[in-house]
């Protein structure tokens, strides 16, 4: 999959860009598994033996995640649930990483309530960097359409412009004439190993 003809949605230009960065056979990580999408995304970018780890902090939407890849036909030593904060995402994965996904907010369908938070994405975020191999890439996505949503972006892109410039790279990117409110993306590509 490369880009869309016509870019519409925000999670086809997120699966654009992390399709470009993953080959066969890597390893990838999902930090918010909700429904199981991206990591279902990442399995068939990485098939046939590339390995996801995919994070959530609710065991409903893991069990979601799971259903989805077994009803893919997903082979279960391809991929590690974690029913974890992806904050911890180092104490899991060790090695190298050639594409991590954020997808933020909270759980379509579930409480509005369990929902990511900046401090525990920048977390992760710090982590995934650590481990990202080079020319690797983390892809978030990225909600303001709300006043949590909003606060949090915020938070992130102040965060983002202090990373060493000489270790990533970061892109973002926003739907720039509707309202102010779609959805937008972060790519960091690390620049070295
Ligand atoms: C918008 S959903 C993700 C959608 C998902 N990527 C998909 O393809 O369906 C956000 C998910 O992040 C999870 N989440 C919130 N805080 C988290 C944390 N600290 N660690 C891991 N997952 C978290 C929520 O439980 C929720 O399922």
């Amino acid at each position: 999959m490369g880009f869309p003809e016509k870019i519409t949605g925000i999670t086809d230009l997120s699966h654009a860009f992390a399709s470009a960065y993953i080959q066969s056979g890597e390893l990838a990580v999902d930090c918010t598994a909700g429904n199981g999408l991206d990591t279902l995304f990442l399995l068939k970018k990485s098939a046939p033996d590339g390995f996801v780890f995919a994070f959530d902090i609710q065991q409903d939407a893991l069990d979601r995640t799971r259903t989805l890849l077994e009803n893919a036909g997903i082979p279960s030593c391809r991929f590690r649930l974690v029913h974890d904060c992806h904050s911890r995402l180092g104490s899991y994965v060790k090695q190298e990483i050639a594409v991590c996904m954020f997808n933020l907010g909270f759980l379509p369908g579930g409480s509005r309530d369990i929902t990511t938070t900046p401090a525990r994405v920048i977390a992760a975020l710090e982590s995934a960097i650590t481990l990202l191999k080079k020319f690797g890439v983390i892809v978030i996505v990225m909600y303001p359409g709300h006043e949590q949503g909003r606060e949090e972006e915020q938070t992130l892109l102040n965060h983002v412009q202090g990373i060493d410039e000489r270790l990533c790279r970061v892109m973002h990117i926003r739907n720039m004439n509707t309202l102010k409110t779609s959805p937008s993306i972060l790519v960091i590509q690390k620049l070295r190993a």
